[in-house]
């Protein structure tokens, strides 16, 4: 066992600037136990994506290594191969049914409208009063679902950020509990709804024909609620403060050709999914190092992006990078399926930004949430005004 260097996804300076650090880790450690994790952390690209490719051999499903999850706990993301593969099926047949110009466009005017309310004020938290909106609008039209109080949504995303952190963090049982019924209420009251269409109205119709249990379509529902929000909240973030830091990169977005690269690229350099986890199902080695039976590994992503073995000039932000076979939307089995709704509402949110009448600049400190996988600012206070 290698022995472990110094972790903290938690620290201060982690939050603020994780990369110095996972390039030394992937340098010097690029597989060690971490019993603050709780987990072997593993930080090289070929290893991570490896890892990703392997569904029977690195599982989410706890039930593959003898672990025993209730109905509850199962979702598309712990289940693995056949059923998985099932209600991977209905999701993507339901997004491919939608039409991403149209909602292209219904997003757009929905960030034009959100600018409208914010453009002449002094100073405005982006996070709540933009990145949560447009995820949300995003979120529910996806969904087929009305859009509730961003602050709802918000306060689940970030219980439930904190909660795929794991053992990283401090846990506080009434809280999680509060932010599960939250959640759950939330789900019921979209499954329940007549006003319910789209994603969600094919999901809960095909399940239920394909005799897949509630609990599972609920937790399906959930993951697309989390995957979609979560995500589209953190990188709307990132992404304004990217603009603010880089104007030059920015300017040069408002070429058609360098748009969808430069938003690949931005995902691979500072995206929104730090980690993600897996269980190993039987012993094995991951470079000569061995992994026991239900050990769990944690891969960082993030890390696995800037290595220097498969990203040449990693650490520098090239928007015409190509090609760039990033792991922010995952890879294999288990990958993204949001990832053209997540590229979407960059897109959209770049045009905007451009059309905006003045420059974005900061007002103030941003805060950072204090989660270890997702990274994302708490608070990013900005103005139009000069
Ligand atoms: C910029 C935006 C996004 C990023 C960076 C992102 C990132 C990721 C990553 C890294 C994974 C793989 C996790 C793993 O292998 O453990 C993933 C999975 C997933 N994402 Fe996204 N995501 C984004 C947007 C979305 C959106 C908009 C949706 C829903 C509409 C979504 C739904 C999902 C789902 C359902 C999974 C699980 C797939 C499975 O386990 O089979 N994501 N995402």
């Amino acid at each position: 066992m290698s022995s472990a260097p110094d972790f903290d996804p938690l620290s201060p300076a982690m939050l603020e600037d994780p990369y110095p650090v996972y390039a030394d880790l992937q340098e010097r450690h690029p597989i060690f136990w971490d019993e603050k994790v709780g987990a072997w952390v593993v930080t090289r690209y070929d290893d991570c994506r490896e890892i990703l490719m392997d569904s029977e051999l690195f599982v989410r499903d706890p039930r593959r290594v003898s672990e025993v999850s209730s109905e509850s706990g199962e979702s598309i993301q712990v289940i693995d191969v056949k059923a998985q593969a099932e209600l991977r099926r209905l999701v993507i047949g339901s997004i491919h049914a939608q039409d991403l110009e149209q909602i292209g466009r219904r997003v757009r005017a929905s960030i034009d409208h959100i600018f409208e309310g914010v453009v002449s004020r002094p100073s405005f938290d982006w996070m709540m009063e933009v990145s949560a909106r447009l995820a949300g609008t995003i979120t529910a039209d996806f969904l087929g679902v009305t859009e509730p109080d961003p602050q709802v949504f918000k306060t689940i995303v970030e219980g439930m950020a904190r909660k795929f952190d794991a053992d990283l963090a401090e846990h506080d049982p009434e809280a999680e509990l509060r932010v599960r019924e939250a959640f759950g209420t939330l789900i019921d009251g979209w499954l329940g709804s007549p006003e319910t269409h789209g994603t969600m109205l094919t999901l809960k119709n095909q399940a239920e024909a394909l005799g897949v249990p509630l609990p599972v379509t609920k937790n399906l529902i959930g993951l697309l609620f989390i995957g979609s929000f979560g995500t589209i909240f953190a990188s709307s973030g990132s992404f304004a403060f990217l603009v603010m830091q880089r104007p030059d990169l920015f300017e040069q977005l408002r070429d058609p050709a360098l748009l969808g690269t430069g938003i690949e690229e931005f995902l691979r350099f500072d995206g929104p999914t730090q980690a993600t986890s897996r269980i190993v199902r039987r012993t094995t080695e991951i470079r000569g190092v061995t992994i026991k039976q239900g050990d769990p590994i944690l891969l960082v992503l993030a890390a696995a992006n800037r290595d220097p073995a498969q990203f040449p000039r990693p650490q520098e932000l090239l928007l015409d990078r190509t090609p760039n076979k990033h792991l922010g939307f995952g890879w294999g089995p288990h990958s993204c399926l949001g990832s053209l709704f997540g590229q979407l509402a960059l897109r959209e949110l770049t045009g905007a930004l451009h059309d905006a009448p003045g420059p974005l600049r900061l007002t103030g400190t941003p805060f950072r949430l204090p989660t270890g996988t997702v990274r994302s600012f708490a608070s990013l206070p900005v103005t139009f005004q000069p």
